[in-house]
């Protein structure tokens, strides 16, 4: 059934399924600035992403067992060799489950540039956050699933940093792991925790995330503040141009589906021609509880916090509190940075350093987090995760500076 020129989508809804209320609200009447850029699309590529993994996954787990007896081979066997396309839909979801935390990054760090966390976005950036910890139990669990070397080793280290919490420690790494050891119940509980408790966190968290969206809409590239309605009125009487909104049906959509269309032309070359960066060669062994390998690293974008925790070579109990610190810090964002003016980085005569130096910082962890924690790297690492603990402990101190400040 062809749209009429004259109607829009909402009403051709309405004309044949009497919805009209809805689809206004979801279609029509919500407004976004003009003024913002291609990073404002990475929402809907991680809503594309997150979508993409359900479904992949789904396919997985019709012949996934998770047994440590058939683990490895139900993956590596039966997925790849015997099902038909089972290599494309594992693929699919491994790069899904890389790339996913290289646009979360993305869009937090375009958040903490714009300052889109503060002035009534709180409740965004603590739910983004929820959806951030939530996608890291994901990817942790996930990765315990093939039952390889790395899966089993992993789970070993990660499982036993919880037996520093004093008093509780030892005894709730019992309970984690369901046994003494690293074993059939764990992966078993991992598996429950991965494909159903976890993936319904994420979508009440990302049903929160939308739901915190529409009072004080997206923000902008300066930190404006819109009266929407006004400019919306302004939008329908004919002004579009002098209009500081769009609508966000069809005109903001159409960019945003324009940026999704190129993400997906990238994410699907990557599946086809480069997919082995998102699994580890050492995971293609099975697991074996007597051979530890000889460097145990999680996923790359874990490295960062790993090296934190490395980075006190010399106690792990300071390695463990930085740790969770690190792990913790980014949620109180919104109370740390203490210039209550929204605005870009570039505009801000101290946090546009503070910014660059925190991603240095990051990249700098990510990579020596993957190296042998041995002579000068054991320094450096050092160095580098007491440059990111004192970011944290002087930004209020150079944001409450700011104020007034150009
Ligand atoms: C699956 C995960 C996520 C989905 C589907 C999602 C979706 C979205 C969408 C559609 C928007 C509006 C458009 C845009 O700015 O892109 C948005 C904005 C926002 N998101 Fe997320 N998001 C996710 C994860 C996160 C995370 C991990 C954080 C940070 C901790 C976060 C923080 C924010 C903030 C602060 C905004 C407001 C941006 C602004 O006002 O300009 N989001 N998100």
């Amino acid at each position: 059934m062809a749209i009429k020129k004259s109607e829009n989508l909402a009403d051709w809804f309405d004309q044949r399924l009497g919805i009209k209320a809805l689809t206004k609200v979801l279609m029509t009447e919500y407004w976004v600035p003009k003024n913002i850029n291609f990073l404002w699309s990475f929402g809907l590529v991680l809503a594309t992403l997150f979508t993409l993994l359900v479904i992949s996954g789904i396919f997985l787990l019709m012949y996934y067992k998770p047994d440590t007896a058939l683990a490895f081979d139900s993956v590596n066997y039966t997925i790849m060799q015997e099902v038909e396309y089972g290599w494309l839909f594992r693929h699919i979801h491994a790069v899904a489950a890389s790339v996913v935390f290289l646009v979360i990054y993305i869009h937090m760090f375009t958040a903490i540039y714009y300052g889109s966390f503060k002035s009534g976005r709180e409740m965004i950036w603590i739910s983004g956050m929820v959806i951030f910890v939530a996608f890291s139990a994901e990817g942790f669990s996930g990765y315990m699933l093939p039952w390889g070397q790395m899966s089993y080793w992993a789970a070993q280290v990660i499982t036993n940093l919880f037996g520093a919490i004093p008093v509780i420690g030892p005894d709730l790494v019992v309970w984690i792991r369901g046994d003494y050891v690293v074993s059939d119940a764990t992966l078993t509980r991992f598996f429950a925790l991965h494909v159903l408790v976890i993936p319904l966190v994420i979508m009440g968290a990302i049903g929160l995330h939308m739901y915190a969206l529409r009072m004080p809409h997206v923000n902008n590239q300066e930190g404006e503040d819109i009266d929407f309605e006004a400019e919306a009125r302004k939008f329908k009487a004919g002004d579009k141009k002098r209009s500081k909104v769009m609508p966000f049906w069809p005109t903001f959509m159409a960019e945003d589906l324009f940026v999704v269309s190129g993400f997906l032309i990238f994410f699907f070359y990557l599946v086809f021609y480069h997919y082995g960066f998102a699994m580890d060669a050492i995971n293609f062994l099975p697991a074996d509880t007597m051979k530890t390998p000889p460097h145990i690293y999680p996923e790359w974008y874990f490295l960062w916090s790993y090296e934190v925790l490395r980075g006190f070579f010399f106690s792990m109990d300071l390695g463990l509190i930085a740790f969770a610190i690190a792990n913790g810090i980014f949620f109180l964002m919104p109370w740390l940075d203490r210039n209550p003016a929204v605005g870009p980085a570039h505009k801000r005569p101290y946090f546009k350093y503070w910014f660059w130096i925190l991603i240095v910082d990051l990249i700098g962890l990510t990579v020596y987090g993957k190296l042998p924690p041995t002579g000068a790297n054991a320094y450096i690492g050092f160095f580098l995760s007491v440059t990111f603990l004192l970011l944290f402990v002087i930004l209020p101190i150079i944001s409450k500076m700011e104020k007034g400040k150009k």
